[in-house]
């Protein structure tokens, strides 16, 4: 079976949070697995890596659009049994993924995979687009009459624009324009392109499939969600996490372990890089934005800080990124801006807990890894959040308000003072398995479904 993923970002290569995250380890666990897997990305001017060009030209018309594209580029990397292509436009030959002309860039973008995939014999047996960016793909994908997936693992990011301007972009048939199809309060959406055209909906978690369904997480596509749940055409897929990606026993950027006894070294360093007092290390590794409710975090601060040493690492939002700088000259409070890889490695191993207190969370990647490190999250109980953090290991709370995250790092740091109970919940962090392989063959499953 070939498999077609296509999204904007993939780790090693690209990356700004989960998403990059899953495109770099799910497409080799599918090919460990015996699909044929290629991943299709834009080629950012900014990509880490090399790739060979292996085809240029103009996108030739594509059979649904009248303008041709010119100055195609597509490079490939091969690795670990997966093919990367990546498509080289002017329009993304810029330092940075993110700009404010996305929607018109994604619309270049999609329009010209499918044309891409033709020109150098890739046929899909499934094309699987990944949030709002490979929507107008799945769009055509469909029109060409293949197989598709759709994976929400951002709901509230939508691509939308004014339809009259928008669809322009697209060349797609009128017919599609409509509020049955892409049409959403007169604008274009491209989330509501995937979520409309695809065979199959998924999003990363069984839980957040449900709260999805509902008008506090539905980020106003409830209705079209729910149909979709009673259609039978939508389901959640938890995410595993790559565990040799994150392995604190052969992590280069931690001294190396294996349990709560070794995890005290990290500890230690972090104390130290940071001169930090005896108090435990609250860790949070994060975008900073709205949905990961670091707001709630700072107005926290001052419940936290006569008990916790809090070290923060993210960027996003400039007005939470200057109120934590602000933070940064208490003594217990330390503040680093943007991504920073070693940095975050050093966290996951050093802090004591990780918060994560998000108004929503499709999954969440970093409950994940820092209990693999030992480090014990405390989280609001939503999403993914709730199905990956058990009991007797994080510690929870329901509402998303900084009073009640207070109050579960004040039990947090209860427990912490038992230090015979502490431990045991490390060790019990440290023994779950979040591998791919399940997942991986959850997808693979739904594959050949859509074959039927
Ligand atoms: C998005 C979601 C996050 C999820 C990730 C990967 O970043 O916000 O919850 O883990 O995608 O699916």
């Amino acid at each position: 079976m070939r498999v077609v993923h296509v999204a904007s970002e993939v780790f090693p290569f690209s990356r700004s949070g989960g998403l990059g995250d899953v495109l770099g380890i799910l497409p080799e666990v599918l090919a460990d697995q015996g699909a044929q897997t290629t991943v299709v990305s834009p080629w950012y001017g900014s990509l880490a890596g090399q790739p060979t060009e292996i085809w240029r030209g103009t996108s030739p018309e594509l059979s649904v659009g009248p303008a041709p594209i010119h100055d195609v580029r597509v490079g490939e990397i091969v690795q670990n049994g997966v093919q990367y292509l990546f498509i080289g436009l002017p329009e993304f030959d810029r330092p940075g993924l993110y700009f404010d002309d996305d929607v018109y860039r994604f619309c270049l973008f999609g329009r010209t995979v499918l044309s891409v995939l033709h020109q150098i014999g890739v046929k899909p047996d499934v094309l699987h687009g990944h949030d709002w960016q490979s929507g107008l793909v799945l769009a055509y994908a469909h029109l060409a009459g293949l197989r598709t997936v759709f994976t929400i693992h951002n709901l509230q990011y939508q691509g939308r624009w004014n339809i009259e301007e928008a669809a322009r972009w697209t060349a797609l048939p009128a017919w599609t324009l409509g509020p049955d199809a892409l049409e959403y309060h007169g604008d274009l959406n491209l989330m509501k392109a995937g979520l409309v055209f695809a065979d199959a909906v998924t999003t990363v978690s069984p839980n957040y499939a449900q709260e999805i369904t509902t008008p506090e997480y539905g980020e106003g596509l409830q209705g079209l969600l729910v149909r979709l749940t009673v259609e039978g055409r939508l389901t959640g897929i938890i995410n595993g996490l790559d565990q040799e990606r994150w392995d604190p026993r052969t992590d280069p950027d931690v001294p190396p372990y294996g349990d709560a006894a070794g995890k005290a070294a990290a500890t230690a360093l972090l104390r130290g890089e940071f001169g930090l007092d005896d108090a435990p290390i609250l860790g949070v590794v994060s975008r900073l934005a709205d949905q990961k409710g670091i707001d709630l975090l700072i107005e926290a601060l001052p419940d936290l800080t006569p008990h916790w040493n809090v070290v923060v690492l993210g960027g996003g939002d400039p007005l939470l990124t200057a109120a934590l700088s602000g933070w940064s000259q208490h003594p217990r409070v330390a503040f680093v801006g943007g991504l920073n890889e070693p940095l975050a490695h050093r966290i996951y191993a050093g802090a004591d807990a990780f918060a994560m207190p998000s108004r929503f969370e499709p999954c969440g990647l970093s409950q994940m890894i820092s209990m693999r490190y030992g480090t014990l999250p405390v989280v609001r109980l939503t999403g993914g959040l709730v199905d990956t953090v058990p009991a007797d290991i994080g510690f929870g709370f329901a509402e998303a308000s900084p009073q009640a995250l207070s109050a579960a790092c004040a039990e947090a740091r209860s427990e912490y003072d038992r230090q015979d109970e502490w431990r045991a919940r490390i060790e019990r962090a440290m023994a779950l398995d979040f591998s791919w392989q399940g997942p991986a063959q959850q997808y693979l499953a739904l594959y050949r479904r859509l074959g039927r």
